[in-house]
C-alpha cells in the first residue's frame, strides 16, 4: 500500500460530491433530468441513505449544464409551515431565480406581489442578493406564500432555460401538518411550466401521499421514481476500483462481504468500506484489503451508532423489541405463523400489529420469503448481546 497519504478513497454520510464516488443509477438520472427539462413533475422516494440527495444533485448538475433554471431546498429542519414558506423563497432566490441576483431591481420585482413582502439585502461586493422575511407576520397566510413562491417560478420560465425545483424530505410537509402537502397539489396545475421534484424518505408517509387516489397530496401529481439499492455487482466493482484506485487492492469477495454486511444499503456499503481501506492500512506490509479488516470495520461501525441504535430499540414497546431481535436472529418467514407466535409470547394480533409498527418506522421488511431488518449494521447490534448494554 501507498500509505497514510493517499486520501480514503470512499465517502459516506454526506451526498456524495464528486462523480468519483458515485456509481450506478445511469437510468435514474436519465429520468430525472428529462423530467426536470422536460416541465414534468417527479417524486423520488427512497428509504434514508440510498443516495436521494446525490442522486439529485448529479442531475441538477446535469439541468444546469444545459441551460436548465434549477434548484433545491430541504425541508429537513422546518418545523412550520413559515418555514416551509421562507426555505422556499430562499430556495428560488439561489436556484432558479440565481441569474437574477446580480441585477438587484429586476431581482426584486420579481417578489413585488407576494403577499407578504420579503426583504432585500443587496451585497455591493459581489453585487448578489438575498431576500427573507423580517418582520413577524403573525397572522400571515403562510400557505399562500408558498402559493406565491412557486409562482414566481412559473414567470421565469424561457425556452431555453426550463425551470425546476427539487423539494428534498418533503415527508416533512406532512409531519408538520398533515394537510400541508395538499397545497402542492393544487399549485402543480397552475405551473404547468416548472418542473417540481418531490423527494422524500420514510417510506408510509410518502406511500400515504402518493398512492391513495382519495387523500393523497401527490397522487398523479407526477412520475414516480423509487430508488432502490444499488445492485451487488455494481457496488462490488466499485469498491474494487476504488480499491484500486486507493493504491491497494480489494478481492470480489471481500466486496461481497462488505456489501452483504450493509445489506446492499450505500450509505453503509461505503462506510464499512472506509474504515476497512483505514484498517488495512495499519498494515502496509499487506497489498490489499482483507475480510479481516471488514469484520473490524463492521464492529466499529456498530460501535460508532450503537448510541441510535438503543435509542431506537428503546422507543419501540416490548412486543416490537422482541420481534426486532427475533427477526435479527433467526429465519422468520411469517408473522403470525405458530413458531414466531411461540418465540414472541404474544397473540397473533399482537404480533401482526408489531410488524406494522417496525415496518412503518423502516425497521423491517420482507424480502422474499424472509423479514429482514433494513439495517445490516442494526441487525449486527442485535445479534450481539454485549452490544446491547
Ligand atoms: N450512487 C451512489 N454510489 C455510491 N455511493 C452512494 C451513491 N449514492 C449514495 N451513496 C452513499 O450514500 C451516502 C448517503 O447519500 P445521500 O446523502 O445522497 O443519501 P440520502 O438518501 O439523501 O440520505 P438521507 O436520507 O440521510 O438524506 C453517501 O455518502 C454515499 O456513501
Ligand atoms: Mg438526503
Amino acid at each position: 500500500m501507498t500509505g497514510q497519504l493517499t486520501p480514503n478513497p470512499y465517502h459516506f454520510g454526506s451526498r456524495v460530491k464528486s462523480a468519483v464516488y458515485f456509481t450506478d443509477r445511469a437510468k435514474e438520472l436519465t429520468t430525472l433530468t428529462s423530467h426536470m427539462i422536460n416541465h414534468q413533475n417527479v417524486i423520488l422516494v427512497a428509504p434514508r441513505r440510498y443516495g436521494k440527495t446525490s442522486l439529485l444533485y448529479r442531475a441538477m448538475a446535469t439541468v444546469h449544464q444545459q441551460g436548465g433554471r434549477t434548484g433545491r431546498v430541504s425541508l429537513m429542519k422546518c418545523s412550520t409551515t413559515q418555514e416551509v414558506a421562507e426555505v422556499l423563497m430562499r430556495g428560488v432566490a439561489r436556484g432558479p431565480m440565481g441569474p437574477l441576483r446580480g441585477h438587484a431591481t429586476e431581482f426584486a420585482r420579481r417578489f413585488r406581489n407576494m403577499r407578504v413582502a420579503p426583504e432585500f439585502t443587496f451585497d455591493p461586493a459581489t453585487g448578489g442578493a438575498s431576500v427573507k422575511f423580517s418582520v413577524p407576520h403573525p397572522n400571515a397566510n403562510w400557505r399562500g406564500v408558498i402559493e406565491d413562491v412557486v409562482h414566481l417560478l412559473n414567470d421565469l420560465n424561457e425556452d431555453r432555460h426550463p425551470v425546476s425545483l427539487v423539494i428534498d424530505e418533503f415527508q416533512k410537509a406532512k409531519e408538520i401538518e398533515p394537510d400541508l402537502p395538499d397545497v402542492f397539489k393544487d399549485l402543480v396545475d397552475d405551473v404547468p411550466d416548472v418542473s417540481l421534484v418531490f423527494a422524500g424518505s420514510k417510506r408510509h408517509l410518502m406511500d400515504q401521499m402518493v398512492n391513495d387516489r382519495a387523500h393523497g397530496a401527490l397522487y398523479n401529481v407526477g412520475t414516480k421514481l423509487y430508488l432502490q439499492k444499488i445492485a451487488e455487482t455494481d457496488f462490488v466493482d466499485y469498491l474494487r476500483a476504488r480499491a484500486g484506485g486507493g493504491g491497494t487492492s480489494m478481492s470480489e469477495d471481500t466486496a461481497r462481504r462488505i456489501y452483504a454486511a450493509a445489506s446492499g444499503i450505500p450509505n453503509d456499503v461505503q462506510l464499512i468500506a472506509f474504515r476497512a481501506y483505514q484498517e488495512a492500512t495499519q498494515h502496509p506490509e499487506r497489498a490489499e484489503i482483507s475480510s479481516s479488516d471488514v469484520d473490524e470495520a463492521v464492529r466499529a461501525a456498530v460501535g460508532d451508532q450503537s448510541d441510535d441504535f438503543q435509542n431506537t430499540f428503546d422507543a419501540l414497546a416490548p412486543s416490537q423489541q422482541l420481534l426486532l431481535k427475533l427477526v435479527a436472529r433467526e429465519e422468520v418467514t411469517e408473522i403470525a405463523g405458530k413458531q414466531t407466535i411461540a418465540s414472541l409470547g404474544v397473540s397473533n394480533h399482537a404480533a401482526t400489529k408489531a410488524a406494522r409498527a417496525l415496518e412503518t418506522r423502516d425497521l423491517i421488511a420482507r424480502d422474499g420469503k424472509l423479514w429482514t431488518v433494513n439495517s445490516g449494521l442494526l441487525r449486527e447490534w442485535l445479534r450481539d448481546d454485549d452490544q446491547m448494554m
